[in-house]
């Protein structure tokens, strides 16, 4: 990005003194709708986020402009001055979120945009709240550590956006570190930060390209199918209060109370769960293979379990394997977005000529191709 731009946007509009922050997106190796069933996960920050320049300008309005929309946005910090531009919606959930734990931010102007891709599955939401959630934490002094900020990005989806999603996207947006990848336990919210230089390999996204409206319905709807299945199973078993404290077996009990619908998705997440675990063993012993197929089984019960991928990243995942892709699947929540692929050095150029090739063939667009470089997280620039 290059940051002289949002300097001088910002010097036009609202004069000198801004600093400049930055919070990247995410990828995620594996441990997928797992955060919010108290599971683990395994994403790391990438090179890509949301950057603004922000200065407080002491009065209690807000002043933004977004450079990749073009477009300005003025708003209060009451519940009432809601602003109607769906990017704008996200820096007041912010505010109203630190207002809401007793902090204190003042007005502020800022100028912002983003070198990450949007609705591609790469967080581009949690890297904005998070750089909002970081830039005003520092800029108003207001002593709220990095969890925290992260729940503040979360709560503002859940109240201000509506997608009741886990914690993964704006924890990893901002514990970011280069070359590690995280893994979360969401359930104690204990992390270990795990080197991730996988010698011989390059991890690519391939994004695409499809979006859908009704994503964050069809995720809420996910959520709650596994909340009923705990419900069901709480009667046997009154500890569980996630599906991780679930086994199959416990959800064999319960089989015939539930819908078979709400039993394949805790089966999916129970299973994922474990399969994490077991490519975090794979990791350590640098088993990019086993890693691999624990990828692919992954892209399967989302697929057939979940139900959250689509024919172009079903088709996406069949080419990835047929080429001799080490590990391949759907990330982030799905309902399109990107895969992301674990691919040997000497495949990969073919992988991608034949993929760009073929995904065109068939579906008449171009995917895009992001190779990935695990990056930072949520900083101050200057
Ligand atoms: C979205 C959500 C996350 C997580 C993933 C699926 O990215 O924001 O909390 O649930 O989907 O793993």
């Amino acid at each position: 990005m290059n940051t002289q731009i949002l300097l001088d946007q910002f010097s036009l509009l609202y004069g000198s003194g801004a600093v400049l922050y930055t919070s990247p997106g995410r990828v995620n190796l594996i441990g997928e709708h797992t955060d919010y069933n108290g599971g683990f996960v395994l994403p790391g920050a990438i090179d890509k986020g949301i950057w603004a320049a922000v200065k407080p300008n002491g009065t209690s309005k807000i002043n933004a402009f977004s450079l990749d929309y073009k477009a300005s946005a003025s708003f209060g910090m009451e519940e009432a001055d809601l602003p109607a531009e769906g990017w704008a919606k996200y820096i007041f959930g912010v505010v109203r979120e630190i207002i809401k734990r007793g902090g204190k931010p003042g007005g502020f102007d800022t100028v912002l945009a983003g070198d990450v891709p949007l609705g591609a599955g790469l967080s581009s939401s949690a890297a904005l709240e998070s750089t909002f959630a970081f830039a005003l934490n520092d800029l108003f002094s207001l002593g709220i550590d990095r969890f925290e900020l992260a729940k503040i990005g979360q709560a503002t989806e859940h109240n201000y956006v509506g997608v009741k999603c886990g914690i993964m996207d704006q924890f990893a947006s901002l514990f970011g570190k280069e070359g590690h990848l995280i893994r979360l336990d969401c359930r104690s919210l204990e992390y270990e930060y795990v080197p991730f230089d996988p010698k011989g390999y390059k991890v690519v996204l391939i994004d695409s390209m499809v979006k859908h409206e009704l994503a964050s319905s069809a995720y809420n709807k996910r959520r709650e199918s596994c909340e009923r299945v705990v419900a069901s199973m709480k009667k046997r078993h009154p500890e569980v209060q996630f599906l991780r404290d679930a086994s199959l077996n416990w959800l064999e009990e319960v089989k015939t109370e539930v819908s078979a619908e709400d039993f394949m998705r805790a089966k999916y997440v129970i299973e994922e769960i474990q399969r994490l675990l077991d490519a975090c063993e794979s990791l350590k012993k640098g088993d990019y293979v086993a890693v691999g197929e624990k990828m692919y089984g992954t892209h399967h019960g989302m697929s057939k379990l979940y139900e959250v991928s689509c024919d172009e990243l079903d088709f996406l995942n069949d080419l990835a394997r047929e080429q001799g892709v080490t590990g391949s699947r759907v990330m982030g929540g799905g309902f399109g977005g990107c895969t992301i692929n674990l691919v040997p050095e000497s495949k990969y150029d073919a992988f991608i000529d034949r993929t760009v090739k073929d995904f065109t063939a068939r579906f008449g667009s171009a995917p895009k191709v992001y190779p990935v470089k695990i990056g930072a997280g949520a900083r101050r620039l200057n």
